[in-house]
């Protein structure tokens, strides 16, 4: 089995969701939490499988980036106070749109509603026009949803209305929820399966609230995001990096959201791992030293106006002329563009089925002004996995607001360059006797006029000898003449510039990711579609080696004992199987992990050391002494070597194990 024969073979046999998520539960990648009490949507446990695989996959994200660009990492913690996530912007604008069934109270995702009941729509449409789609299999909760949904008749639509339906889902991302409910109403969308009125679209805050300490007095938050911790920690990490810029911090850890309607397993849960970057870089120069690196690799984009004209249809092009093109806004977000393709791809995401699509206008998070996600193909349609957005410098500006803490970098100017600006003095003793406890509230308004606040009150002062203020948090109004303060304009020579710098963030979601490369690795055998696969890449699978012995034959113990004592002492993950059942029955069972490796063990191996290596798409077999045998396994999984080189000093071994 060639990769193209796996591709040939994907192609044949229909993806099944159902066959899959069995194996995967079967096999205990991941199950639902509390199943014994009947489980929470939204909430999933890993088992073994899962877990190896998932350490897998952050230890190469960890030396992809962290290691490749020498990030600075952190770990901060997830309960986060009220007034930090205030700041953000996240107690306000952290929502989606939920609609309630006005008689059931049942709670939809507005948007996810209206992209449901017009997908249903239209593929109503086609089956009565005849038309087949290429439709993957639908597990049996999608199935007894849809047989229920009444918009999903055989029923043909007009043209017209079947192209703005297209037109409405590929702009379905950017929609406000006014917009929303004006669709629901333009196209008659209820509840799906009664057919109930709903009320408009409501916005509902994600954030699990909580309360910090035994008093119930600290409000607080499990974190959305990774990123604010990193923000809250910039002129640390500055210091630590000697002040200079670029440099990018990064955090792994676990973020909660509050989904509305968590349904597509693993993509939509209420608690997952986030791997973050925050690069920051100075404003004026988006430039990135390595893009040269990168700018030859090409890639499929979806940018904002090809959604806006209502189509799906994406851009193949070299990220070097995106970039040239300004269609991608600056190298370094053209960078990480890239870099993100790489990992995808070394971990086993299909790189057919990967796509970089652009944010339209409305559908930005509040802190972004332009975002890329990289979303995956899969059978619940394209998934945004990681997001890449410039957060300019939205964040550092409004904790440092908040704080009055200088969250900023200190560039020494080669030239001296003179600045005129109005400046303001306090004589600082008078303030303490006239405003007792609210003289650092008062100080700090001051301090923090700006620039046309300043010209404007130096004009009052001067016209009116005194000046009136409403201080936030302080009762009565605030009067000063100029024995209190001083404004005035002064012209100074600065060999330092101060700038706030700007933030490129890749935002991955593990989870998300995870699912995808399941799907993207999973086939069945031709000649028998039970069997199933999991193509992994050696380097990402739970286990790398099966160990067969032939038999429960006692000779054959020493040496299953022997070769594993030098897997383990090599780090090489492995698996015994000595159960009485056929070495093709425990392969198979093997493929269904995504063991990329099998050794037998026969009673050759007893007398001259020599050993089997099966490797698991192709089943194609070679012959060697264990050590040369170990030696392949390493260079293939760990060195990125191929199966024909690392094999080629072994010998070809032909016989029909997997049948047995
Ligand atoms: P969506 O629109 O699908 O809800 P989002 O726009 O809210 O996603 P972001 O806020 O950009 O997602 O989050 C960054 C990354 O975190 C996403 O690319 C995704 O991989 C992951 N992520 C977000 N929400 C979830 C979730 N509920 N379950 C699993 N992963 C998630
Ligand atoms: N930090 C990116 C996000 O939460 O979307």
């Amino acid at each position: 089995m060639t990769v193209e024969d796996i591709q040939k073979a994907k192609a044949a046999i229909p993806f099944n969701r159902e066959q899959l998520e069995s194996v995967l539960r079967g096999r205990f990648f991941y199950g639902p939490s509390f199943d014994l009490y009947g489980g929470v949507a939204g909430l999933y446990d890993y088992g073994p499988p899962g877990c190896a695989f998932q350490a897998n996959i952050v230890d190469i994200w960890r030396k992809h980036f962290i290691l490749e660009e020498d990030m600075l990492e952190v770990d901060c913690t997830m309960l986060t106070p009220h007034d930090v996530l205030k700041t953000s912007g996240h107690v306000d604008k952290f929502s989606d749109w939920m609609c309630k069934d006005k008689k059931t109270g049942e709670i939809f995702r507005a948007d996810h509603l209206v992209e449901e009941v017009l997908e249903a729509r239209l593929k109503g449409d086609k089956e009565a026009r005849g038309v087949v789609s290429e439709e993957v299999e639908e597990s049996d909760d999608k199935k007894r949803r849809k047989k229920k949904v009444k918009q999903i008749k055989a029923v043909k639509l007009e043209d017209a209305v079947a192209k703005e339906y297209e037109e409405v889902l590929a702009k379905i991302d950017g929609y406000s929820g006014t917009e929303l409910g004006d669709l629901m109403e333009k196209y008659k969308i209820g509840n799906p399966v009664t057919g109930d009125e709903l009320e408009p679209p409501k916005a509902f805050n994600l954030m699990f609230e909580t309360a910090i300490g035994p008093s119930g007095a600290m409000r607080g938050f499990l974190r959305p995001e990774t990123a604010q911790g990193q923000f809250l920690n910039f002129n640390k990490l500055l210091e630590f990096n000697n002040g200079k810029t670029p440099f990018a911090s990064a955090s792994i850890g676990k973020s909660f959201r509050n989904e509305i309607s968590p349904r597509a397993g693993l993509l939509r849960v209420r608690e997952f791992l986030m791997a973050e970057i925050e690069h920051f870089l100075d404003p004026l120069d988006k430039s990135h030293p390595k893009f040269e690196e990168v700018k030859h690799i090409k890639l499929s984009f979806l940018p904002r106006e090809v959604q806006e004209a209502g189509s799906t249809e994406p851009v193949v092009k070299t990220i070097g002329e995106a970039v040239e093109s300004k269609m991608v806004d600056n190298e370094t977000l053209g960078y990480f563009i890239s870099r993100i393709y790489q990992f995808l791809t070394t971990i086993g995401v299909d790189e057919t089925k990967l796509r970089f699509r652009q944010h339209m206008g409305n559908e930005m998070a509040h802190y972004a002004t332009d975002c890329w996600d990289a979303e995956l193909k899969t059978s619940y349609g394209w998934i945004e996995c990681v997001g890449c957005a410039d957060r300019s410098a939205y964040d550092l500006t409004v904790h440092a607001n908040k704080t009055k803490e200088k969250l900023v970098v200190r560039q020494k100017l080669e030239t001296p360059v003179e600045v005129t600006q109005w400046e303001i003095d306090l004589t600082k003793k008078l303030f303490g006797p006239k405003f007792r406890k609210d003289a650092p509230k008062v100080e700090a308004f001051l301090l923090n006029l700006s620039q046309e606040e300043l010209e404007k009150n130096a004009a009052l002062l001067k016209s009116d000898g005194k000046l009136t203020f409403t201080v936030p948090e302080v009762e009565s109004e605030v009067e000063l003449d100029d024995k209190f303060i001083t404004i005035e304009k002064r012209t100074k020579v600065e060999h330092v510039r101060e700038y706030i710098p700007n933030v490129i963030e890749p935002s991955f979601g593990i989870g998300r990711i995870i699912y995808a490369v399941f799907e993207h690795s999973y086939w069945s055998r031709p000649e028998d579609t039970a069997r199933s696969v999991l193509s992994f890449p050696p380097l990402v699978a739970p286990t790398k080696v099966l160990l067969v012995p032939l038999s429960n034959h006692k000779d054959l113990a020493p040496v299953t004992a022997k070769i594993s004592k030098v897997l383990r002492k090599e780090k090489i993950p492995f698996k015994v199987d000595d159960s009485g059942v056929s070495i093709g029955k425990r392969y198979s069972r093997n493929d269904e992990l995504g063991t990329p490796f099998g050794v037998t063990i026969d009673f050759e191996s007893v007398k001259d050391g020599s050993v089997t290596l099966r490797e698991r798409d192709s089943t194609k077999q070679v012959r060697g002494s264990a050590e040369d045998i170990i030696k392949a396994i390493r260079e293939i999984t760990y060195n990125g070597v191929t199966w024909e080189e690392g094999t080629k000093n072994l010998e070809p071994f032909v016989t029909n194990i997997d049948s047995e």
